[in-house]
């Protein structure tokens, strides 16, 4: 067996592309046939995966990035160090999803693979949303 080496290839990796394919086997995409999965791992360890959730009203949708962010902000965490996100080709994250994951974590490591579980791209949050707006910038 070849042994993967550098961060995308580590166990921990593996276990969030995991837990983000089954995942997004559970979304729910009568409209777009597009099925997005997310695992965000919380700093403590803990994961909390989501899937993307379509609407007949269609902006009402919520992606799987954000279903896995309020599943776990609403169990009480606040605080993560990374989020896999799979599907087809390896999506990145659109701009909503990157803003609202700003929030909480802007050191965010994202990861992202295809729906075999490729990942196609590792890199930080802040490469993707430059210059976020975050809760600092309410501060007086
Ligand atoms: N989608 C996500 O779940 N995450 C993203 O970051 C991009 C888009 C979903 C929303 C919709 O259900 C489908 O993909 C097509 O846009």
């Amino acid at each position: 067996m070849t042994k993967k080496n550098g961060p995308a290839g580590d166990k921990q990796t593996q276990v969030l592309v995991k837990a983000a394919l089954a995942a997004s086997k559970n979304a729910y995409i009568p409209y777009s046939h597009f099925p997005v999965g997310a695992a965000l791992r919380a700093a403590d360890g803990t994961v909390f995966s989501g899937c993307n959730v379509e609407n007949a009203s269609y902006p009402v949708t919520i992606c799987a990035e954000r279903t896995a962010l309020v599943k776990a902000v609403s169990e009480g965490y606040r605080s993560f160090d990374t989020i896999a996100v799979v599907s087809r080709g390896g999506g990145f994250p659109c701009g909503m999803c990157r803003q609202m994951l700003f929030e909480f974590a802007p050191n965010l490591r994202v990861i992202i693979a295809d729906l075999d579980g490729q990942v196609t791209h590792d890199m930080p949050l802040s490469e993707l949303l430059a210059h976020g707006f975050g809760p600092a910038n309410l501060k007086v």
